[in-house]
């Protein structure tokens, strides 16, 4: 059994399995939990930033089928419910694929009288393959299930200002404004006698039918509650301006309703399949504590990245279990290695694979290319080929980053760059690490300056990257690529 901390940190982002570090934190420490975890759609998501297809997904497949699927998820429920206040509530965000089945174990963990409602999401457009469009109805949603672990919770319901159908109905005016007609289901006699008094009661349309009163507009609050089908939070369309690209990434508009319904200001609110960090970044900027936890590094760097960007730099979240040994970085899948490099350097990784065969990604703000290799004795033919690649760019100055390089390889840097003027430096990932200053990391404290290291940019001595600068810079990459 693993020692339980006494006090929840927040402002933090794990990188690990969930389960393990579910297991380190407090009871009763939390408010709140959203959670998007894989859905057991058998999809395969494709991520922007990898190089060969088959390791650049983002799997969403179970071996061993559901059940295998069920029991990892009951075990990590079981501690989230642990973690949450008495007073905390828990949103499970899945699609029809597995939804009854995460109903029935989360009524068993929660209580089902703990269950407050299944939100129906319309996300739009719907998903499917033509074929399956084809011969049955397009699906449009996704599920959210809400429940509480006690019987008060922190609520505030949510509302929208009333539609322009509902105020259609407000159609007859007299002097003290629009009107509408609303059927008395049931009165006193006391009650009849005041609407009559204020001019309101409105008599029956034929013998033995009801009264009705007029019920101003201007009376009214003029919003109606929100409820269990939400259909005014679109997706994320292909252009909007949060996207960044990471596959399965959600609505902010979907987490404002979340966190604003079932938090207070200064309330905790855990994601621990973060992603890239949407719930973060809403719950940052409605100002909430909150605590992130993704098992990819490649998502941990990029909330990192959201929130600098958000913040203009000012929040940073400390980083935790991000692999600091070359061995840890060995075991990283391809992709995830080479966003753990580009993200190191604060590169912009090359959106993908283009004519210019072999640029992985561009350094900071002066974009010249890199290629990663996750291999050791990198040898001359792969100098060879980022030379041809170089050329082809219109670029003379590049980086190559592998865990060693031959004395071919570098006797061809050397040659390359009296003969051909071209400058390329051969990078040891060891070297990435031992950085002075963790220039190449985020973790970096704010402040901190940036001394000599090769990937920077001409001037050394310079203190970390703006969230301008970082936003100039990826714009720069993009263009360079197009
Ligand atoms: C559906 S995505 C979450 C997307 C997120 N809501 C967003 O808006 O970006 C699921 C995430 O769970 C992460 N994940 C999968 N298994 C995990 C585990 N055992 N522990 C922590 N994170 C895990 C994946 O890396 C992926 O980023």
């Amino acid at each position: 059994m693993p020692t339980r901390g006494s006090t929840l940190e927040t402002g933090v982002l794990y990188c690990e399995d969930n389960l393990s570090r579910l297991a380190h934190m407090p009871a009763e420490s939390v408010d709140l939990i959203y959670l998007d975890p894989p859905f057991f759609s058998n999809r395969t998501y494709e991520v922007i930033w990898g190089d060969e297809a088959e390791v650049r997904s983002f799997e969403d497949r179970w071996e061993g089928g559901l059940q295998v699927y069920l029991g990892w998820m009951r075990d990590r429920v079981q501690e989230m419910h642990r973690v949450l206040k008495p007073t905390g509530s828990l949103y499970l965000h899945c699609d029809p694929h597995a939804s009854h089945y995460l109903k029935q174990m989360l009524d068993a963990v929660f209580g089902p009288e703990h269950f407050r409602n299944e939100v129906v999401w319309k996300r739009t457009p719907f998903s499917g393959s033509s074929k399956a469009r084809a011969q049955q109805l397009p699906r449009s949603h996704d599920l959210i299930l809400f429940y509480t672990k006690g019987k008060t919770w922190t609520w505030h319901p949510p509302t929208l200002p009333y539609s322009q159908q509902y105020l259609a109905r407000f159609k007859w005016k007299d002097s003290r404004g629009y009107y509408r007609k609303t059927l008395l289901k049931t009165y006193s006699q006391e009650t009849l006698e005041r609407l009559e008094r204020e001019d309101r009661l409105i008599q029956p349309v034929r013998p033995g039918a009801k009264y009705s009163y007029k019920q101003y507009l201007n009376e009214s609050s003029g919003r109606v509650q929100i409820d269990d089908v939400w259909t005014d939070v679109n997706a994320l369309n292909p252009m909007a301006r949060e996207r960044l690209g990471y596959p399965t990434q959600k609505p902010e508009a979907l987490l404002e309703r979340i966190i604003e319904q079932s938090s207070d200001k200064g309330d905790v609110v855990l994601d621990p399949f973060c992603g890239c960090g949407t719930t973060i970044a809403v719950a940052q900027r409605l100002g909430r504590q909150w605590v992130g936890i993704d098992i990819s590094p490649t998502a941990v760097n990029l909330v990192q990245r959201r929130l600098i960007k958000a913040t203009n730099g000012a929040v940073r979240a400390s980083l935790v279990g991000l692999p600091t040994t070359a061995d840890a970085l060995r075991t990283l899948k391809p992709f995830e290695f080479q966003n753990w490099i580009i993200s190191k350097v604060f590169g912009t990784s090359a959106p993908r694979k283009s004519g210019d065969m072999g640029i992985d990604g561009y350094s900071f703000m002066v974009h010249d290319p890199i290629q990663v290799k996750q291999s050791d004795k990198v040898g001359r033919n792969v100098v060879d080929n980022f030379e041809t690649a170089m050329r082809r760019a219109g670029k003379t100055t590049g980086y190559i980053i592998a865990f060693s390089f031959t004395r071919n390889a570098r006797e061809e840097v050397a040659r390359a760059r009296v003969q051909d003027g071209l400058d390329i430096t051969l990078v040891t990932v060891q070297s990435l690490l031992d950085a002075k200053d963790e220039f190449y990391g985020p973790l970096m404290p704010k402040g901190a300056v940036v001394t000599e290291l090769p990937l920077t940019p001409p001037t050394s001595g310079r203190a970390l990257p703006t969230a301008e600068e970082l936003v100039a810079s990826d714009k720069g990459a993009a263009a360079a690529t197009a």
